[in-house]
């Protein structure tokens, strides 16, 4: 199981020291949101900012490109030291030759899916990603609540990839807290995003591992 703080739920004016805060906490992996105040109605942060962290931390950079051209910023994230980048199912035509990119510049690739997308849009994808992302809220901002109406998608997700012998990671992002990470393990997800959960606690570390207890235990196990 695999716990990914997300930066987005960061104090801004320190992401140096929030990241090497994650890495002290013993998180997994770092997830790093970036929007383009198009794809969603909201801007992050960018390759630049990536790249500064790089050096920050050794953890494994999970980057989830909200943005409707990722085309024209694969190489940057690449370059700044993304060790994943995720793009979204929606960019409909796109997806093939996207993630063909992103493999051959050497990273490790993940497809999402926003609420309101039935998952078939990810299904002729799944052969060739290392991580399916399920949104469980719509993507923009830190700190809403779980749509609780995605758990099925996890769920097929899980079938999906039993039945066709497949090994991509099942991920979860938005609204994970104790008790939503809980669900969403029984239903299958085994990488867990967590923003304001995780970030907004003083002991970060024993917040993580409650929540990596929590996942472990009611992991899906059929
Ligand atoms: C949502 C982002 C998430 C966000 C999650 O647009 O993709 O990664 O940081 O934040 P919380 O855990 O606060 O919902
Ligand atoms: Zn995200």
């Amino acid at each position: 199981m695999i716990i990914a703080p997300s930066l987005l739920a960061a104090n801004f004016g320190k992401f140096a020291a929030e990241a090497r805060r994650a890495e002290r906490a013993s998180a997994d992996w770092l997830h790093l949101d970036i929007m383009d105040g198009n794809f969603v109605p909201n801007i992050s942060f960018g390759a630049d900012l990536v790249k500064t962290l790089r050096l920050q931390t050794r953890l494994f950079y999970d980057v989830h490109l909200m943005c409707s051209h990722p085309e024209i910023l694969l190489e940057s994230f690449a370059k700044a030291g993304a060790d994943q980048i995720i793009i979204h199912a929606e960019l409909g035509d796109q997806v093939s030759q996207l993630i063909w990119k992103i493999k051959s510049l050497g990273k490790k690739v993940g497809l999402a899916v926003n609420p309101p997308t039935a998952m078939t849009a990810a299904e002729p994808h799944l052969s060739q990603i290392d991580l399916l992302l399920v949104m469980t809220v719509n993507p923009g901002f830190g700190g809403q609540p779980f749509i609780t109406e995605c758990l099925p998608k996890v769920q097929q997700a899980w079938t999906w990839r039993k039945e066709r012998g497949l090994a991509y990671r099942i991920e979860v992002d938005g609204g994970i807290n104790f008790e939503t990470a809980t669900e969403c393990a029984r239903a299958g997800a085994d990488t867990f995003v967590s923003g304001s959960a995780l970030f907004t606690k003083p002991n970060m570390k024993g917040a993580l591992k409650k929540m990596r207890a929590l996942v472990e235990k009611h992991r899906r196990r059929d």
